[in-house]
């Protein structure tokens, strides 16, 4: 079994402002200075106060990850910060034809779910790495994938095909790190309750709590490098990999066609 991972010193959440990354910077021990993102500038506020301990450092950044200058703030930010934890969790979906959405909700999930982890993980990872290395230390990042990223899902299409590249990214981005002093995770939350859904539009009902993923998240890391969020949801996920992705377009379109 691998030691506990020491606290870490300073932590990079991205969609803080609301469900599962609001749960992550409640439950990062007081010791761990916060920088916190999103758009909500009240959230934002609302959080640095509720956050703030004797001789911790919590700042926050109000940023749009659907463009690339908010993208680059968030990353100025960063580099001034010191991290060693980045939980990459800003994410939205839209349910719906690809044909119907507005073409700016299909850009904007691939500029938030694909492009924010991927330009904040290539920026920020060398830097992590150094003062890892300097420290004797171990740094950490966190990609919130889902297990929607395990198959393509009809009518909820773009979405599902951004989870997969969360999904896959950190998955080889955790192999190709081995031996780094560095952990990475793809953590793979199944409906939770959170806003996703009032935003999202999709018809799903919210099985586990944000609280939850939050909690396994951070357990998970440096265990493994794929942890997905509750025993149904690890059976759905291992049949999803065993299934053609013919099968399960067609199955998803058939059984969300008249929701959508
Ligand atoms: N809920 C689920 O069932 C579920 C399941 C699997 C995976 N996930 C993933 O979990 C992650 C968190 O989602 P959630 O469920 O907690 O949903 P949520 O309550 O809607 O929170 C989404 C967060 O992302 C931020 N965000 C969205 N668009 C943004 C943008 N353009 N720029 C900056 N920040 C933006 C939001 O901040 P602002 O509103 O302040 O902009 C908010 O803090 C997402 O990556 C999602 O794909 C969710």
């Amino acid at each position: 079994m691998p030691s506990p991972r020491r606290s870490p010193k300073a932590a990079l959440v991205t969609g803080a402002t609301s469900g599962i990354g609001q749960a992550f910077a409640e439950i990062l021990p007081p010791e761990t200075d916060l920088l916190l993102t999103g758009r909500d500038t009240a959230a934002l506020a609302t959080l640095a106060r509720d956050l703030a301990r004797p001789g911790r450092r919590v700042e926050t950044l109000a940023a749009d990850l659907a463009e690339p200058a908010g993208i680059e703030a968030v990353r100025q930010a960063a580099e001034g910060f010191g991290i060693d934890l980045l939980i990459n969790n800003a994410g939205l979906g839209r349910f719906g034809r690809v044909v119907d959405n507005p073409a700016e909700a299909e850009r904007a999930m691939v500029a938030v779910n694909v492009m924010a982890p991927l330009v904040l993980t290539r920026a920020l990872l060398p830097g992590m790495l150094d003062r890892a290395k300097t420290s004797h230390g171990r740094a950490g990042v966190i990609v919130v994938a889902s297990v929607v990223g395990f198959g393509p899902i009809a009518y909820f299409t773009t979405y599902a095909a951004t989870k997969a590249f969360d999904l896959h990214f950190a998955a080889g981005l955790a192999a190709e790190l081995k031996g780094e002093p560095v952990d990475v995770l793809a953590l793979c939350p199944g409906t939770t309750e959170t806003r996703f859904f009032e935003r999202s539009g999709a018809p799903m009902r919210a099985a586990h709590s944000a609280a939850r993923v939050a909690r396994e998240g951070l357990g998970a890391l440096g265990r493994r490098s794929v942890h997905v969020v509750g025993g149904g949801n690890r059976i759905l996920t291992g049949l999803l990999r065993l299934t053609p992705l013919r099968l399960l377009a067609a199955g998803t379109a058939w059984s969300l066609r008249r929701r959508a």
